[in-house]
């Protein structure tokens, strides 16, 4: 079973929150992941002036995981800028659930490290797709 060192995704998420974009909402979101080998991701918001357009911080990490090697993710934090919690939302809740691992995958977004399974309840996935 892999050890994760929360503190350690809670500061990396932290940290990544500092290099958002996000001069409209003012709302910085930082996100950090562990891999299923060992490697840590994140991911900040970047804003658009055409609103809409943003991209949420969750999204720049699934590129960093593709990016750097891919593989799964294992252990998940979500946090504001200056440190305080703030959940995935429903988007990019299902975003992550593509990626996570299937050995299990726990995610700290309220200060609560809790399954990945449990704040998407009965996720449609890419198994659903089997034999389309
Ligand atoms: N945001 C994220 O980056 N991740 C989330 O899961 C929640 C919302 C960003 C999007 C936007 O740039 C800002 O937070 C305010 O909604």
């Amino acid at each position: 079973m892999t050890v994760v060192d929360w503190e350690a995704l809670r500061e990396a998420a932290v940290e990544a929150a500092s290099h958002a974009y996000c001069p409209y909402s003012h709302f910085p979101v930082g996100a950090a992941a562990l891999t299923s080998d060992g490697r840590l991701v994140t991911g900040c918001n970047v804003e658009n002036a055409s609103y809409g357009l943003g991209l949420c911080a969750e999204c720049g990490l699934v590129s960093h995981l593709h990016l750097t090697g891919g593989g799964t993710l294992v252990a998940i934090v979500t946090r504001k800028g200056d440190g305080t919690p703030v959940m995935p939302c429903g988007r990019c809740r299902q975003l992550l659930w593509e990626h996570r691992d299937r050995s299990g995958c726990e995610i700290d977004g309220d200060g609560t490290v809790r399954p990945l399974a449990e704040i998407l309840p009965g996720a449609f996935g890419p198994e659903d797709l089997a034999g389309t």
